[in-house]
């Protein structure tokens, strides 16, 4: 892999510090110390004014503008309209003024600079001394209550100081992609301003408290402040507790006495609050490393951010590539909510799991006219969104990647395989089902030299082959979309008719799957195996990324993957393959992928582990789990690639765990890598946490609540209970 870590950050069990600031790393620091809720992220940027490099960023969960994307010519049926989530309010606004002069790091001298990420208590503090002055800033996005963000600053000096402090909320800052500022502001009063955004009409409302009574109002154009004069005289505490609601639809009308109320709670009260909701958080959802603190760090890291994400509250939310920490991917909802983020939530926060797929049950109908608009039938999930229209305006992607529609399905079947929940399958998952098996029934065409159906002119998860026929990731997930929606349509009765099962049925039948069985291997596509080979091993990393050096069609001239294809297949269907076919698919395909995709090498390490390629298993987990705190793609500073962060996280309990969740039960093989003494890992299981330590010799499942559950463990079958259940590790 032509990758490298970057080390810039300290290595420590529970934090990220930063000792010292390079201000070349600024944007990077921005993205890694960035905090979110689920429904607001902001970024680590500085509170008070930094004149140097700096992306000031603060996102809100649905709340978008949309551009036109135009094509020169053949448009029918691709995206018309590009809906981004937007810059939105700099609720941390500060400006500082020490004896008359104003504190900007790029500006005055400082020393002693520490940052520093609690991951156990989702807090963010900041210090140094500059202009005579010790500054601690603190920060917390309030994890227990939506709407609260929470900033602290402290001022400390032997001596006497004038300290002008202007503190309030900032509706100015630009959306960088775009070069522009998205708000107007609608209504401003006491400590209170609402920005309404240009053109979608979408309003954020927010207002704040501070523990200091003001001296006189500092507001200007869309911000909303005061100023504080403060005589200093050893130390000195601002508390600011802000307020942000945000108004994405008539839903969800502004209260605006909410917030009156809300602000009656203390800083230090919300930050308890917020303290302990994280603490509950850990308790089940904590994986345990001995041996390795950077593959410990990095775990957490990811774990700490996938809940920053996303926990489920709203079913019309679903999770951004980058999460909330920057402009990259525009806030979009890939293909990855289902396959690689779907996971981590069913076991560590089913709920959550649920309201991803509610989200894709929300916005069926815009599904439904983007089938329409490609001449085809049922619904056809989009490639990238934010309100469930396709807002992709690569059209190869955008129109060709419809491995994102059976996403969809395999989530719903995985979800309900492996919580029950079949409540939700016959309420919602059951239309969903319905309408992917309509959309492939009617997108897919019959082959008239060998009868077989397939899907043709399609791009597969690999993206570096454009419109080729018969995908074999994308058609064998097609056959699985049509097989369990029969199923389930027989089971609890779906509203659909005998022919319609049974042209599904011979649709499933007649798939084509391009396997050889002399040599055991799947073709990626028809005619994958005649593409001139590329000699990946030995590119030159200062060729990377490829899509910034490669021109475009040379990318589709070699047999070079982007990410797994087939192998996620062997992945996701673990059950229905067998050892040498996951051996000899691995083994040919690993040696062609480039990873040009951040999700490509947790899934390269889960199977091979399971093939027994423990080195190469090693060598693809120290990439995923610390992909953004070691910069490993260089583009940190745009945003944390929080998708893949989910991977991180299967890496460990699918790769070294074992776990196998495609089964009838849950099973697990559990190994650990050469270098680690011992890890544990907790899941919820149908309702009970179960937890897993497995050291050198052994593995150790045992029930921490709920009754008991039934386990594959090797070859064999468990009732785990509270009472440890002990096998050797192999
Ligand atoms: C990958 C896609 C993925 C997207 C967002 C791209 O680089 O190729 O598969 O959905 O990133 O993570």
């Amino acid at each position: 892999m032509a990758k490298e870590a970057k080390k810039y950050f300290e290595v420590n069990p529970w934090k990220v510090i930063e000792n010292g600031f390079d201000p070349k790393q600024g944007r990077v620091s921005e993205s890694i110390f960035s905090l979110g809720n689920e429904y607001m992220g902001i970024r680590g940027q500085f509170d008070e004014t930094y004149s140097g490099d700096k992306l000031i960023g603060s996102y809100f969960n649905g709340i978008f503008e949309d551009k036109p994307l135009s094509y020169p010519e053949y448009f029918k049926g691709f995206a018309k309209r590009c809906c981004f989530m937007i810059n939105a309010n700099n609720w941390l606004y500060t400006r500082i003024f020490v004896d008359g002069t104003e504190l900007d790091l790029a500006k005055v001298a400082f020393k002693d600079f520490y940052r520093e990420l609690d991951m156990k208590t989702g807090i963010v503090t900041r210090s140094f001394t500059a202009l005579g002055v010790k500054f601690t800033f603190e920060r917390f996005v309030c994890i227990a209550d939506h709407y609260i963000g929470g900033q602290k600053i402290t001022f400390e000096s032997q001596a006497s100081h004038e300290i002008r402090l202007i503190s309030g909320i900032d509706f100015t800052p630009v959306h960088e992609e775009e070069g522009k500022n998205y708000w107007h502001e609608a209504v401003k009063g006491e400590n209170y301003i609402v920005g309404k955004t240009l053109s979608s009409g979408q309003r954020i409302f927010s207002k704040f408290k501070t523990n200091v009574s003001a001296n006189k109002s500092a507001n200007t154009e869309k911000i909303v402040a005061n100023e504080y004069n403060i005589h200093l005289e050893n130390k000195f505490s601002f508390e600011k507790v802000v307020y942000n609601y945000a108004e994405r639809d008539e839903s969800t009308a502004i209260d605006y006495l909410a917030a009156d109320t809300a602000l009656e709670t203390s800083y230090e009260e919300y930050k308890a609050k917020h303290i302990a909701r994280w603490a509950e958080i850990w308790k089940h959802s904590d994986i345990v490393i001995d041996g390795d603190d950077d593959s410990q760090q990095g775990i957490r890291f990811c774990i700490f951010n996938m809940h920053q994400t996303y926990h489920g509250d709203d079913g019309r939310l679903n999770v951004g590539a980058k999460g909330l920490t920057g402009e990259k991917y525009s806030g979009w909802t890939f293909w990855d909510s289902e396959t690689y983020c779907l996971p981590f939530y069913m076991f560590n926060n089913p709920k959550a799991a649920k309201n991803l797929l509610m989200y894709r049950y929300n916005t069926l109908k815009q599904a439904k006219e983007r089938a329409i608009e490609q001449d085809c039938a049922g619904a056809c999930f989009p490639m990238v969104t934010i309100d469930g229209t396709e807002s992709c305006g690569v059209w190869q992607h955008g129109n060709l990647e419809i491995h994102v529609t059976a996403a969809v399905a395999y989530g719903v079947w995985h979800y309900v395989r492996n919580t029950g929940d079949t409540e939700f399958l016959k309420k919602y998952g059951m239309e969903l089902l319905i309408e992917t098996s309509r959309y492939f029934a009617s997108r897919g065409g019959w082959s008239p030299k060998t009868g077989e159906f397939g899907l043709y002119g399609v791009m597969g998860p690999d993206e570096f082959h454009m419109m080729v026929n018969n995908n074999t990731y994308t058609n064998y997930m097609v056959k699985k979309n049509f097989l369990y929606t029969i199923e389930t349509v027989k089971k609890y009765g779906g509203n659909v008719s005998a022919e319609e099962l049974a042209n599904w049925r011979e649709k499933a039948d007649k798939m084509r799957i391009n396997y050889d069985e002399k040599t055991k291997l799947f073709e990626q596509h028809d005619g994958y195996f005649d593409l001139p080979e590329y000699d990946v091993k030995h590119m030159d990393p200062d060729k990377c990324p490829i899509y910034k050096f490669w021109a475009y069609d040379s990318i589709f001239r070699v047999n070079m993957l982007k990410q797994p294809d087939v192998v996620l297949m062997l992945f996701f269907y673990s059950g229905d393959f067998t050892h040498e076919q996951k051996l000899k698919n691995f083994e040919f395909y690993e040696k062609r992928c480039s990873h040009e995709s951040s999700l490509s090498p947790a899934v390269h390490s889960i199977v091979a582990a399971e093939v027994g390629k423990t080195e190469m298993a090693e060598e693809y987990m120290a990439y995923g789990s610390r992909i953004d705190i070691d910069d490993y793609n260089r583009n940190t500073h745009q945003g944390l690639h929080v998708t893949s962060m989910a991977a991180a996280w299967m890496n460990i309990v699918y790769g070294y765990g074992g776990m196998r969740s495609d089964g009838e039960i849950l099973s697990f093989k559990p190994q650990i890598p050469e270098k680690w003494k011992a890890y544990e890992f907790k899941i919820i299981v149908r309702g009970a946490l179960l937890k897993v330590r497995i050291t050198r010799e052994k593995a150790v499942f045992e029930l921490i609540e709920g009754e008991k559950i039934t386990l594959k463990i090797g070859n064999q079958i468990y009732e785990i209970t509270k009472t440890p259940t002990v096998v050797s590790v192999a």
